[in-house]
């Protein structure tokens, strides 16, 4: 027996009527308690975040750049996906070495992307489209044009001296350990101003901050009380794991032909970083109805309830145990179905006490998905929808990269001069130094470029996809002619509507949003299946969620669905106990 799938609608939940005789009927012990309840109920657990990288997302003055007029523009289609908060990457006043992330003013809006008018009136109009919109706090490093940093580079004396990281010269006048940037070569920049190195853990032009210092760390708390006062709903908080950083700044033993250690080994996590981010927490968001979500590499579930929580430092950690890469591009591994199952199990599980999952598989510094977790004989669309699915269904909040609900994919590009990000010819050199061949180390590029991410939105058809007027600040993904949301708005079988599909089904089904979590076929090694219940006195919801991550075949105990409606399958169908590569599918219990 087929299920068939439903034309979406209005009352899709309602209409159901192809059935096996009964879901299980969930135990008492899968009922929440009230507080458990109560504390899954917060606006910004119920809602779906988007993230934009508003370089590339929307540019409404033609000079080929983004901008914020841009991202008001496409509120209403925001809305129509559902997304309740929109994170945006830096907006700040920059000189966009890293797009951004390099601030050089907190309390200023960058001039490409337009004025402080124009970022109040997104953050006005956004509510009236019930949307927040969420600041990225970068405070591991500033802009090396950061006021705060020409004064502490002027001399020893300056009254911002130590607000940076300044070490001495060894000896022989080399820097003053072997540590190696993330974004290559060593991690000491030489200032002859002051005759001394400072440090930084990403670009030359990001200097980091000394958190040691309590001047620095009130005048970050002094920006983030700013933005609350503008009326934000919450912050994404910049690469947190390297603020403290250990009292010994010695040598590490070499990872590399290069002599050098990755920075990462050295300073990820010093202990003490959490009596900082407490801090932190009560002196800024503490009780004001905003939300945190820290990226937090290297931060697995093991650790998750001293960071997140009520008694934690954030609402959410952004940790990466589930993506495929690594710092290093060329010794990136592929991850297994069952890694990928094992690291989100993991997350789901300890989130399920301590504090709240955000659930991601793209950024702006990551591949595409489609590209990341699939071969290249994988169909672009049954994936993007497969992921989309764990998305939208898993316990926590989604935050939706710009395009993913597209589909949108990776770039091709054969010379690495193309490429604009920071990061790239680093890591292309790298790998040169480490005995690639030109040819193979532009594979490692085509496969992790940030710039896969950051190719501009894909809108419609018509010249630069619609995305601007002018030229591109980074050329457009080829595929826009037939990837856009023009296209994707008129077909009901594309990738866009199947987010806005599962989009409506979790606004509708509370197991969706406040449902526990609780892994089914945990052992199989195509299939990543799940239930996600939610049982009250009177309301008994349960969804089941069958996705075969896997581009082949799979089969399993049709028991588990007996007596499951299909809510939803991106085949349109499905027959119990089989899949179909890359199928995913919904089932609700039945009524
Ligand atoms: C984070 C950002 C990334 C940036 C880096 C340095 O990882 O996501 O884009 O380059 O921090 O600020």
């Amino acid at each position: 027996m087929k299920f068939q799938s439903i034309i979406f609608s209005t009352f899709i939940l309602a209409s159901l009527t192809l059935s096996f005789t009964a879901c299980k009927k969930q135990e008492a012990s899968t009922v929440p308690s009230k507080k458990a309840e109560a504390s899954q109920t917060e606006w910004w657990k119920q809602t779906v975040c988007y993230e934009i990288y508003p370089n590339s997302f929307m540019d409404s003055d033609g000079n080929g750049t983004g901008d914020i007029k841009g991202i008001t523009q496409k509120l209403s289609y925001l809305e129509s996906l559902n997304v309740g908060c929109i994170w945006l990457t830096p907006v700040y006043a920059s000189p966009m070495v890293d797009n951004g992330y390099d601030v050089a003013d907190f309390y200023k809006i960058n001039p490409l992307y337009g004025t402080m008018e124009d970022m109040d009136s997104l953050i006005a109009e956004a509510n009236r489209h019930h949307i927040k919109i969420v600041m990225d706090l970068v405070f591991n490093h500033t802009s090396d044009q950061n006021e705060w940093f020409l004064e502490s580079k002027k001399s020893k004396d300056s009254p911002k001296s130590d607000w940076y990281i300044w070490r001495d010269a060894k000896p022989d006048g080399s820097a003053p350990n072997n540590w190696r940037g993330i974004f290559g070569g060593s991690a000491w920049q030489w200032n002859e101003d002051r005759k001394q190195y400072y440090l930084h853990t990403f670009a030359t032009a990001q200097p980091d901050l000394n958190w040691a210092n309590p001047d620095v760390r009130q005048a970050l708390y002094d920006i983030t009380n700013f933005w609350i006062d503008k009326g934000v709903g919450g912050f994404r908080i910049d690469t947190i794991p390297y603020i403290k950083k250990p009292a010994e700044m010695a040598d590490g033993k070499p990872d590399g032909a290069d002599g050098m250690v990755s920075i990462h080994d050295m300073t990820a996590n010093t202990e003490g970083i959490l009596d900082y981010l407490y801090e932190f927490k009560q002196k800024t968001v503490a009780g004001k109805g905003v939300f945190t979500v820290a990226e937090a590499n290297g931060v697995g579930p093991d650790l998750l309830k001293f960071w997140v929580g009520d008694s934690g430092a954030f609402d959410m950690l952004f940790e990466f145990s589930h993506l495929p890469g690594a710092d290093i591009w060329h010794k990136a591994k592929k991850i297994s179905i069952p890694e990928i199952k094992t690291a989100l199990i993991s997350s789901q599980v300890a989130t399920a006490s301590n504090g709240w999952y955000p659930v991601f598989f793209e950024n702006h510094d990551k591949p595409r998905s489609v590209n990341a977790y699939f071969s290249e004989k994988a169909d672009r669309i049954l994936a993007a929808k497969a992921m989309g699915t764990l998305m939208l269904t898993l316990r926590g909040t989604p935050f939706i990269y710009e395009g993913q609900e597209l589909g949108m994919s990776n770039v091709k590009w054969n010379s690495v001069e193309v490429y604009d990000d920071v990061n790239t010819k680093p890591q292309y050199n790298l790998a040169l130094q480490e005995g690639y061949s030109p040819e193979q180390a532009i594979t490692f590029v085509q496969a992790f470029s940030r710039d896969n991410a950051r190719t501009p939105m894909q809108w419609d058809t018509s010249a630069n996809a619609g995305f601007t007027t002018g030229k591109p600040w980074l050329a457009l993904n080829e595929n826009f002619k037939t990837i856009n949301v023009l296209n994707e708005t008129e077909d009901s079988t594309s990738v866009l509507n199947w987010y806005k599909k599962l989009g409506q089904i979790r606004k509708q089904k509370k197991a969706l949003t406040q449902g526990n979590f609780t892994p089914i076929l945990a052992e199989h090694a195509q299939i990543f299946a799940y239930k996600r219940i939610f049982a009250s006195d009177n309301e008994n919801d349960t969804v089941t969620v069958l996705v075969n991550l896997s581009e082949t075949d799979a089969t399993y105990d049709s028991a588990i669905v007996v007596g499951c409606e299909l809510i939803v399958s991106n085949y349109g169908d499905t027959e119990p106990g089989k899949m179909r590569p890359l199928e995913a599918i919904l089932f609700a219990n039945k009524k």
